[in-house]
């Protein structure tokens, strides 16, 4: 009940306000309006989570009136066959780790506008996140993925819950404890003895999976995900029971368990990035285990990269398809940083930060073949001349006919944007300034392509021209004309006009060969790193944007899918595809998120994340006082 509270009325008869009296009464009202908005923008905490990663590490172990948590699985994989025994192991680097180049920028103290802004943001992504969950843990708990349109559930990657294991450290980043704790409960029943599918990917397994459980390990040091992650781990490992132990692409559970296995047979074809980054996830696993099978597992594959380096079509880079059998990287022809290749390029410095620079070959991969991404791959698009073009790089493609022609197919991949973080990373962790510059480029090739497109969104594979000279590239009509005009062929166009108005080409695209935007994280990614790296806000607005058209145009009824086509601006949104990876909710959001977050919120310095946006703990001192880790 509200206490009536007295009001004085004006007594009968008195006397209207003076002059004076309406003054004060105006400031009063003024100082009132801008006493409110102070409050709403600056006064008034926006973000109640926004404090220091320690404060926040602190409230989300304190696990008072949370249970303990059983591992519970109908088989287990320590004891499955492995007919392919390994003689002697690879030895995991131990011992003091090297102090390596500090990632991050300083970061100056932020007004307090400024930091309104931020937290604005950082709620709107903390909304967005949790739409996405409820609706997950609504219609589609512990199945693989929800359907964001019609709300159903869909298990393509095992049946096990990739969507809860992949948010798991999300959700502990953002602060939401229940949900955590009540997602850690349900990943403890997850029974890895029995999958959804025969044959499972390794790489997406290890990826999503084993790097979601070691992450969310490594952040809230629950005793379970460890048992999870060796019980997903000791499955996985059975992929490398084959006659020359490089990893099977594909894992059939229930013949490995076999006790009459003989393991699977080895790849005569596997793409480079399922081959060559298992790395980072098998390598933190020993860490933590102390296990050294797993690193010798990977450490073997690092080796044949190694070897092969220099022996390749084009010598310091490694082409799409490996031979495994024979363990060669020799014979294809193509050469890419995108799809089927990217992690295992982007895996060369996070080893390198991971086991602490204890071990050589990563920085020896990197730096023998930086170089030659920079020389044959990078390119400056041709654009109008009123476009920033000398700041931008694009990463392509090569296809050899011909050894004394090797030249660049001027095709961008949105999965390809995670290079500009990549260069920004590892020319920090090995004080390489012109790859830190080269990442600032490919970075703000992704921004433009972002800007470029009606509905602010990149699409997932577009060409442009690539310039011969990265310095001086003025606009040249007739060749944009000629190059339109032949990526179109097969469809008749009268002109070159006709062809660009219909595919609704942005300035300086020839072609999009797939228009949509599949709820990816590349992009942001690297804004993400560039930001951390540089310190610069502009990066925080770029992010802004990006975020703001991708949830306008991927909002479903339940959650966010797959845009169908980001030249389509027009009201109202076409409604997305009925499809949300995990990586919406592990990747894309997690990377806004921690933009928006303050600067030791997962610092690169302490951390390093998987291809899956996982961070796992870097060794530095601290940590092997405590014995954490090595
Ligand atoms: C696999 O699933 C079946 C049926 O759900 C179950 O009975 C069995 O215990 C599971 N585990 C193994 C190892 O087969
Ligand atoms: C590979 O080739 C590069 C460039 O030619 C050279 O710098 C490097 O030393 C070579 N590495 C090995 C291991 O032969
Ligand atoms: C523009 O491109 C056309 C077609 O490739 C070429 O013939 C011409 O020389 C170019 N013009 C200039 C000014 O470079």
């Amino acid at each position: 009940m509200e206490r009536p509270r007295k009001i004085r009325l004006p007594r009968a008869g008195s006397t209207p306000l003076t002059r004076q009296h309406k003054r004060l009464l105006a400031y009063a009202f003024g100082f009132i309006a801008l006493f409110s908005l102070w409050y709403v923008f600056a006064g008034k905490p926006i973000d109640r989570l926004d404090f220091p990663f320690e404060q926040h590490e602190a409230w989300m172990k304190d696990r008072s009136g949370v249970g303990t948590f059983v591992a519970k699985d109908s088989y287990d994989w320590r004891k499955a066959p492995f007919y392919n025994k390994v003689d002697s192991y690879t030895k995991l680097p131990v011992g003091r780790p090297n102090t390596l180049p500090p990632v991050q920028a300083e970061f100056p103290v932020e007004t307090k506008a400024q930091r309104a802004l931020r937290q604005q943001r950082r709620t709107a992504v903390r909304n967005e996140f949790e739409r996405s969950w409820a609706a997950y843990k609504d219609r589609a708990w512990t199945h693989d993925e929800l359907m964001p349109t019609t709300g159903q559930a869909s298990d393509p990657f095992g049946g096990w819950g990739a969507t809860l294991v992949d948010s798991l450290d999300a959700l502990w980043m953002m602060g939401f404890k229940d949900d955590f704790y009540e997602a850690v409960g349900a990943v403890a029943k997850i029974d890895f003895g029995n999958s959804s599918i025969p044959g499972i990917s390794v790489f997406e397994t290890t990826i999503r999976y084993l790097g979601g459980l070691l992450s969310a390990y490594d952040l809230s040091h629950e005793k379970v995900l460890l048992e999870k992650s060796v019980q997903i781990g000791e499955m996985l490992y059975r992929a490398f029971d084959t006659p020359n132990n490089t990893p099977a692409d594909r894992l059939y559970l229930e013949a490995v368990k076999l006790a009459t296995s003989t393991g699977s047979p080895v790849e005569y074809s596997i793409c480079l990035a399922n081959f060559g980054s298992l790395t980072m996830e098998f390598t933190r696993l020993a860490q933590l285990t102390q296990e050294p099978k797993y690193y010798d597992a990977v450490a073997r594959v690092t080796d044949i990269l190694d070897r092969g380096q220099n022996t390749t079509r084009i010598p310091g880079l490694f082409p799409i398809w490996v031979n495994a059998r024979e363990q060669s990287i020799a014979k294809d022809p193509t050469f890419t940083l995108g799809a089927m290749a990217d992690s295992t390029y982007e895996y060369f410095p996070k080893m390198h930060a991971l086991l602490g620079g204890r071990e050589p070959v990563y920085q020896k991969l990197y730096q023998d073949s930086a170089p030659m991404i920079d020389k044959h791959l990078l390119y400056r698009p041709m654009l109008p001349d009123d476009q920033p073009g000398s700041d931008i790089l694009f990463s392509g493609d090569i296809h050899i006919s011909d050894a004394s022609d090797v030249h660049v197919d001027a095709e961008m991949q949105h999965l390809t944007c995670f290079i500009g973080g990549f260069f920004a990373l590892a020319g920090r962790l090995f004080q390489r300034s012109h790859d830190v510059d080269l990442g600032r480029k490919l970075t703000a090739g992704c921004i433009y392509a972002y800007k470029a497109l009606p509905t602010g969104i990149m699409p997932e594979i577009f060409s442009s021209i690539a310039c011969a000279s990265r310095t001086s590239c003025p606009w040249n009509q007739t060749l944009y004309e000629a190059e339109v005009l032949r990526k179109a062929y097969g469809k008749d166009h009268a002109d070159y006009e006709a062809a660009v108005t219909e595919q609704r080409l942005p300035p300086g695209f020839i072609q999009m060969r797939d228009k949509r935007y599949l709820l990816r994280p590349e992009a942001i990614e690297s804004v993400f790193v560039l930001y951390r790296v540089t310190a610069d806000r502009k990066y925080l607005d770029d992010a802004w944007d990006m975020f703001s058209a991708i949830r306008k145009y991927s909002r479903t009824r339940y959650a966010n899918g797959q845009v169908f086509d980001v030249t389509d601006d027009e009201e109202p949104v076409v409604s997305p595809e009925d499809k949300m990876e995990s990586f919406w909710l592990a990747e894309t959001l997690k990377y806004f998120y921690l933009i928006f977050s303050p600067s030791d919120m997962v610092s690169l310095d302490e951390w390093v994340l998987n291809t899956e946006a996982h961070p796992f703990r870097r060794p530095v001192l601290r940590e092997t006082v405590r014995g954490v880790g090595a």
